[in-house]
């Protein structure tokens, strides 16, 4: 694999870039496409190893899937003749759970290995597989793979204990061809929520409250053919307004839905970072230095877990001692010790990390240690002094459409190296 390699130095990042659609909506779009065997049309779709891996999937379960042009994917489910998806694809990503919602509401079986993806400590899948036994399925686990039947699916009542992204949108698949209602509570309310209830709307669902902590589904026998464009990547243009805050540069994002990006332009503009919006643009700029700021992330409308690592490489810019909190995730601050090694001070204390600033970088050999630090990494490479050498960037790649094009035409200088 090769590593990537960022030269530091002042440079701001200025110009323009142009926002991709939303991973995390489209890799539970496309296992929903399962839900019917008409054809589906998506569009938007970001160009990403996850995506890829996730239609490698479906294929080998017999959906036939092309791309008639880039970020445009055409599906067609008809032949599907397996619930069994291959460990080898399964385990190259996390959003493989939505394989269970997906086939168990269109076969009322299913059997897929316990998902891979990024290692952000303990990630449980229990309270997907309460709901989908809500719903009526016989759940085993043996040798790390989940097995589901059911004789059918009934809608029930299903409390989540935890708000969950997944399990939500996992109870949404299985429900939306369950007879009878199903309400779920404390769900989720993230805007790749809303994205995926609407497209299955599209296709004849009868989902209500999807962006509420109360989503109502009320089954139907079929479901049908549909086009879609996929929203927004609201973590890649926070990575961009970050980025651009970061290197003190002048950025203006196209294709974004500002209204997503609410908690990370109310904690910029604390910083005193300049958030200007207009209509579906965003220009981030940065005229004097950002002032240290304490950030809590939490399910949304709170502050993205996914922007954690990268708001701390920012506060590092910031004067002052900032305080990061950590909610969601229970060890998500691996890329700290990377960061360190990048002359950070920064010291953590249980789910809380505090932050010293303004704090040289200097480059130094990081390991991509997931998707959103590996971006982190490279952030804290175009401010630090010097080189950095990036491993195990495939991480990064899992979620980020050419994101060196994009920076190199932002003025930053990373490179490629075996
Ligand atoms: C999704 C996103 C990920 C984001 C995360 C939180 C996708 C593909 N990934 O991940 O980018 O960081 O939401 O916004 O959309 N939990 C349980 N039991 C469960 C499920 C979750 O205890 O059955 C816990 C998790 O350990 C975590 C918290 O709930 O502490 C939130 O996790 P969840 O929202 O489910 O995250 P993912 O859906 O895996």
């Amino acid at each position: 694999m090769p590593k990537l390699l960022v030269t530091g130095g002042k440079r701001p990042l200025q110009g323009t870039v142009k926002i991709s659609g939303a991973k995390n909506a489209a890799v539970a779009i496309i296992p929903a496409a399962i839900l019917t065997s008409a054809p589906v049309r998506l569009e938007n779709l970001p160009e990403i190893s996850d995506i890829h891996v996730l239609v490698e999937i479906l294929q080998s379960l017999g959906v036939r899937a092309s791309w008639p042009e880039p970020g445009v994917l055409l599906l067609d489910s008809s032949g599907l003749h397996s619930w069994q998806a291959p460990y080898r694809l399964v385990s190259r990503l996390r959003a493989s759970y939505y394989l269970l919602g997906a086939l168990a509401g269109r076969f009322g079986r299913a059997e897929v290995p316990a998902p891979g993806g990024c290692d952000l400590g303990p990630r449980p899948i229990d309270q997907h597989l309460k709901g989908l036994a809500a719903l009526g399925a016989q759940i085993e686990v043996e040798h790390g793979l989940v097995k589901i039947a059911a004789k059918g699916l009934y809608g029930g009542d299903i409390y989540l204990d935890v708000v969950s992204v997944g399990a939500t949108i996992n109870l949404m698949l299985a429900a939306v061809r369950a007879q009878g209602k199903t309400v779920i509570e404390n769900a989720a309310r993230e805007p790749e929520i809303v994205d995926v209830a609407n497209f299955l709307n599209a296709m004849g669902a009868r989902i209500r409250g999807a962006g509420t902590d109360v989503i109502k589904i009320t089954g139907v026998d079929e479901l049908g053919g549909v086009a879609h464009s996929v929203i927004p990547d609201r973590v890649e243009a926070g990575t961009y307004m970050i980025a651009a805050a970061a290197t003190a540069g002048d950025v203006l994002l196209l294709d974004v839905i500002p209204k997503h990006l609410d908690p990370v332009i109310a904690k910029l503009r604390e910083m005193g970072v300049t958030v200007e919006v207009a209509g579906d643009s965003l220009r981030v700029s940065v005229r004097e230095t950002p002032q240290a700021i304490d950030i809590k992330t939490f399910p949304y409308p709170g502050f993205p877990t996914d922007l954690q690592s990268l708001a701390m490489v920012l506060l590092t810019r910031a004067e002052g001692n900032s305080i990061i909190t950590e909610n969601v995730f229970e060890s998500r601050f691996r890329h700290v010790d990377e960061l360190k090694r990048m002359g950070a001070r920064i010291k953590v204390e249980g789910r809380s990390a505090i932050i010293e600033g303004v704090c040289p970088l200097s480059g130094a050999p990081v390991r991509a240690t997931d998707l959103r630090a590996g971006a982190a990494f490279i952030i804290a490479g175009l401010v630090a002094d010097g080189k950095t050498l990036i491993s195990d960037i495939d991480h990064i790649y899992r979620g980020y459409e050419n994101i060196c094009g994009k920076l190199r035409a932002l003025g930053a200088s990373l490179v490629e190296v075996e």
